[in-house]
């Protein structure tokens, strides 16, 4: 099959924000029993974004590290993906572009479909290198995932960006046919255009996760994808990691087996452990979760991973990829380990005013803090026009 020529993730990267708030602190404010986040959603905590940081700037440091491993030369398309855009015209990527010296012959788009909208960027990166296998595409994944102070959505909240430099003969994982695809217009969370945060039904979002796995699988099997036993774990899109523990135990259920807790632990448990810390990101999050599995496993040589992305509203895919030999030396697991580490800790009163402040919209000139320590900044919001620095 034409989509199974070797074209896949040659390089993974991630970043995430300056600042994290323990879900202690926020059971502490609201009263709620740690135990339902720690355990119940599954979140410990979660990534907050400082005053100085933005989908450009977390994208633009998920991605530098790929930049200079590999250089430019071969990047001819840049997909960026989020469902946080900053502009409803220009696109996130090209500041991110220029902030990375890419080249002037260069394309670069934003896509969005929800959380949907990076396993979107990496079937048409794929699309792009089987016409051209002489170039490759950098598709980034960022959000900042933020709903309403004391509503239930509250603890799901987070920020990160995944890069991902897809092209011919991948050290890290070959992406394979065919995909399961499901589409249904659902009103589960959604953010119109004037709002900041976004408005969400819990439990219909929740149905209809779980009807989108259903659909998925069965255009996969339709269209004579793996057996559900060929796949040696699997890689889903974690709103919160609770999440995946349902999604898996819903699809062993349509398949027909046995919903055995410690075998839903061995399928799925090692793509939880940054999703568990940062909390949800969006269009990164099936991401992180791959990048989790291939920093922690003993061996995935050879291995078949299945993944499923969610995007609300809402779009599905399931698809398979391979990792291949050799992959353990491309890995950035030290690196990403220190993203995490490296969070600063906010009360409860610091993460609130972060979270309730936004720019003026009057055109007037609006420096911000200086807060990150990251390599990126906005600077500024001056006369409309978002202004970043590199230190
Ligand atoms: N100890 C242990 N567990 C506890 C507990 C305690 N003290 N108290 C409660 N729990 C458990 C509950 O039993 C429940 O478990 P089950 O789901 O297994 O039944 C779990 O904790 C959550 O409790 P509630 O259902 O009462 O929680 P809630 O109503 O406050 O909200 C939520 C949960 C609906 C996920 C809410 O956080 C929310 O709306 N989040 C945003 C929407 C979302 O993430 N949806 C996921 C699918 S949509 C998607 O994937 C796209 C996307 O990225 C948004």
């Amino acid at each position: 099959m034409a989509s199974d020529a070797a074209i896949g993730i040659h390089d993974l990267s991630f970043a995430t924000s300056e600042f994290v708030l323990p879900h202690t602190a926020l059971a502490e404010h609201n009263g709620t029993e740690v135990g339902k986040y720690h355990v119940g959603i599954g979140q410990r905590s979660m990534s907050v974004a400082a005053e100085d940081e933005d989908i450009v700037t977390l994208g633009a440091a998920a991605a530098a590290p790929i930049i200079a491993r590999h250089g430019t030369d071969e990047i001819r398309t840049v997909v960026f993906a989020t469902e946080s855009s900053i502009d409803q015209a220009k696109s996130a990527g090209v500041y991110v572009h220029s902030l990375l010296g890419l080249p002037t012959a260069t394309r670069v788009v934003e896509l969005k479909q929800a959380c949907y909208g990076a396993t979107a960027a990496l079937q048409f990166a794929i699309g792009l290198v089987h016409r051209d296998p002489t170039q490759r595409v950098l598709v980034i994944a960022s959000d900042i995932s933020k709903y309403e102070l004391d509503s239930p959505g509250e603890a799901t909240q987070g920020a990160a960006a995944v890069a991902m430099l897809v092209g011919p003969d991948p050290a890290l994982v070959r992406i394979e046919g065919p995909s399961g695809l499901f589409t249904a217009d659902v009103m589960d969370f959604w953010r119109p255009n004037y709002r900041e945060a976004a408005l969400v039904d819990g439990q219909e979002s929740i149905t209809a996760y779980l009807q989108a796995v259903e659909g998925t699988w069965k255009d996969y099997t339709e269209r004579g994808g793996h057996a559900l036993e060929e796949f040696s774990a699997f890689c889903y899109h974690q709103p919160f990691t609770k999440m995946a523990y349902k999604a898996h135990r819903h699809l062993l259920n349509t398949c027909g087996y046995d919903t055995d807790d410690a075998e839903i632990k061995r399928a799925i448990g090692q793509t939880t452990a940054y999703n568990a810390v940062i909390g949800n990101s969006y269009t990164a999050s099936v991401y992180l979760g791959l990048a989790a599995l291939l920093d922690q496993a003993d061996d995935l040589t050879g291995k078949s991973i299945g993944f499923l992305s969610y995007g609300s509203g809402s779009v599905a895919e399931f698809f398979a990829g391979s990792v291949v030999p050799g992959y353990r030396q491309h890995l950035r697991t030290e690196a990403h380990r220190e993203a995490i580490d490296r969070r600063r800790p906010l009360d409860y009163a610091a993460y609130r005013w972060l979270h309730q402040r936004s720019f003026p919209a009057d055109g007037g000139d609006h420096p911000t803090q200086e807060q990150t320590s990251g390599t990126f900044r906005l600077a500024a919001l001056r006369g409309h026009k978002r202004i970043y620095e590199r230190h």
